[in-house]
């Protein structure tokens, strides 16, 4: 059987131009779908110069299936302290297979191996609608241990995002306090 294999990209990898657009076009066509109604159309993401500033300072693990890209997350630390993964994406065809716990998994591990205590993520959640993908990741992120612990609107506070808003959105911060 082929194993998942889940590890950071050397920063060499942001001078690779094809792993760039296929590292792009997955986040993208997943966030397309996951974040459906809340972007005006032709809103992206992310793209290949974004994600080559992530690769190079050494915070993107990419999953892995018998060398096709299956998935990725952006691991960082915070500097209030924190860990932080965000960018989470498992391709469609690879989900509900344990990849995504396995990504988070590995952010955490990551996180604890560098005896940070919290690791924090952020979800952004229409303010007037339940987006049900949001929905199924609140009920997830709880599952495994995630917490509220403050919010803030996503206009004020990233106000160069605004524009590109279809709806009115509040972005929510979830701890998970960490320990072996
Ligand atoms: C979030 C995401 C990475 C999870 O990927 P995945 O490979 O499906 O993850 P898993 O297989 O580990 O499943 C995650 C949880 O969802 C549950 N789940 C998966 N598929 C399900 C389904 N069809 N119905 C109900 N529950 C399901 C699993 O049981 C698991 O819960 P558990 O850990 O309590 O057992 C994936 O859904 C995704 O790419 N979403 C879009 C991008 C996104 O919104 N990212 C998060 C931004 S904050």
């Amino acid at each position: 059987m082929t194993l998942v294999e889940i590890s950071f990209e050397p920063p060499g990898a942001a001078a690779d131009a094809g792993f760039l657009a296929q590292a792009t076009d997955l986040v993208n066509r997943v966030y397309a779908d996951a974040e459906k109604g809340i972007w005006h159309e032709g809103a992206e993401r992310t793209s290949p110069e974004e994600l080559a500033g992530i690769v190079r300072a050494g915070e993107l693990a990419t999953a892995r299936l018998g060398g096709q890209l299956v998935g990725a997350v952006r691991v960082r630390r915070l500097a209030s302290g924190e860990g932080e993964f965000g960018m989470l994406v498992a391709s469609p065809d690879h989900r509900g297979t344990g990849l995504g716990r396995r990504l988070v998994e590995f952010a955490e591990g990551w996180a604890l191996d560098r005896g940070l205590a919290t690791m924090q993520l952020e979800l952004l959640v229409p303010r007037e609608w339940t987006h049900p993908v949001k929905q199924f990741l609140h009920e997830w992120y709880t599952r495994i241990g995630y917490r509220p612990v403050r919010g803030g609107s996503l206009a004020d506070d990233y106000p160069a995002l605004a524009p590109l808003l279809a709806t009115p959105c509040d972005f929510v911060i979830y701890h998970k306090p960490l320990s072996r």
